[in-house]
């Protein structure tokens, strides 16, 4: 009953005609990209699949970073009505494969060749038990900063190189009345800050030991008290309005000039993109301070859940376009992360783009490419749950940064 009012409510769902009988070609996609810059990206995605006669039904869950997006799929997949296929991150992605709940995609990566040219730290998140379990659709990256070129100029700031230049940069805007640092007030925004953050203060051992190993040491570390020292210095140069603010109502800050930085993944891109903005000329794209070899990792996937037994036929049509080299290549140009696949040339994208294929494989091959703590990729949800609730604590003033550390340790702890 459910799936004939799902039909019924989309108009474009498509039919196909085979023995007389009429098939419903459609898939159900629950996803949270819906700012402007990722509505474009899904666009590419929709027309590809509609070309391909398959139908589209739209599950949008606003919500950077998905929280809201996975708890909406708990309560489907509870209520025994999963959509086709899900947008997902890492970690939760081999949550829903260690239970049983998604449909082997195996045939058509064999039959594509994916073994070969999905990097390993992807497959990683992508196959459960050696089974292909999702379709890895991109690679972004944490560790950026966006800034609106003009404003820079005005004030005669370079880009920053080192964390102290950086603090320069923003004190220059602060001291000519310009608001330093866009920022958006929910925790997922706060902690993606704090990967790249964390990273600068301790390089990447420091980062692999807190945020993957969980190693109470580097938990409880100076060095980790250095980090929240700096998230510190950011909230001290953020305006009074960023509580609850959307990511993307934070990128508009730079674009419009209103801020001079955002410290935000590549997805920022996306919206610069979609406001018409050109890289180099009225924004610059850089890597945040002291990060410069490193990056920071998250990959979107569609995980396709199982529909009987089998993978369906709009769902291997659907994993299969994803993964396609043209896609690749016309999504991502227009998402802001890299293709998910190596074989792929950098040709169509800009010089964010390029940088970020060339930064992702140069990190892939010196050890220094590591998932993002913030977006699902180093660690289960509740440990990523437990470290935004410090995070976020700490930099709305609850806590001074040697308590931070201490709640820091104590959360991880009761949350491993
Ligand atoms: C996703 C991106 C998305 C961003 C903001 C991240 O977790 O990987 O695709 O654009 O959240 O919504």
């Amino acid at each position: 009953m459910k799936g004939l009012i799902k039909s019924a409510l989309n108009g474009m769902a498509v039919l196909a005609f085979s023995g007389g009988m009429a098939v419903s070609q459609e898939v159900e996609v629950l996803h949270w990209w819906t700012s402007g810059g990722e509505a474009s990206a899904l666009n590419v995605l929709k027309q590809d699949l509609e070309a391909k006669g398959i139908g589209w039904l739209d599950m949008p869950v606003a919500g950077g970073g998905g929280e809201q997006a996975m708890t909406v799929l708990r309560a489907r997949v509870t209520a025994g009505d999963a959509p086709t296929a899900v947008q997902a991150l890492g970690f939760d992605i081999l949550d829903w494969g260690a239970q049983g709940a998604l449909a082997n995609l195996n045939d058509v990566a064999a039959a594509e060749g994916w073994d070969d040219v999905i990097p390993e730290a992807l497959q990683y998140f992508a196959k459960y038990d050696g089974q292909w379990i999702s379709a890895p659709v991109n690679v972004h990256s944490t560790n950026w900063v966006w800034a609106n070129k003009a404003v820079l100029d005005a004030n005669g700031i370079a880009i920053p190189e080192t964390w102290e230049e950086f603090m320069a940069a923003i004190e220059t805007l602060s001291a000519a009345g310009v608001t330093p640092v866009a920022q958006g007030g929910k925790p997922w925004q706060e902690a993606t800050v704090f990967d790249a953050v964390a990273m600068s203060a301790g390089g990447p051992a420091f980062y692999k030991a807190a945020f993957i190993d969980l190693d109470e040491e580097a938990l409880g570390s100076d060095t980790m008290k250095e980090a929240f020292d700096r998230m510190a210095f950011i909230r001290a140069h953020v305006d009074d309005n960023f509580s609850g603010r959307s990511w993307n109502l934070a990128t508009a800050m730079v674009i419009n000039g209103e801020a001079g930085f955002q410290m935000m993944g590549d997805w920022a891109k996306g919206e610069f993109l979609n406001a018409g903005k050109v890289p180099g000329e009225d924004f610059l794209c850089f890597r945040f301070p002291g990060t410069q070899n490193q990056v920071t990792f998250n990959a979107d996937q569609f995980m396709m859940f199982d529909q009987g037994g089998v993978v369906s036929p709009e769902q291997a049509a659907l994993a299969s376009a994803i993964l396609s080299p043209s896609f690749q290549s016309a999504f991502n140009v227009v998402k802001g992360s890299v293709p998910a696949r190596t074989d792929v040339s950098d040709e169509a994208f800009d010089a964010c783009g390029k940088q970020g294929m060339a930064d992702l494989a140069s990190a892939s091959a010196s050890g220094n490419l590591f998932g993002s703590m913030a977006h699902g990729h180093a660690n289960q949800a509740a440990v990523r749950n437990a470290m935004y609730d410090v995070i976020t604590a700490h930099f709305n003033g609850e806590y001074d940064s040697a308590t931070a550390v201490e709640e820091l340790v104590d959360a991880v702890s009761i949350a491993k």
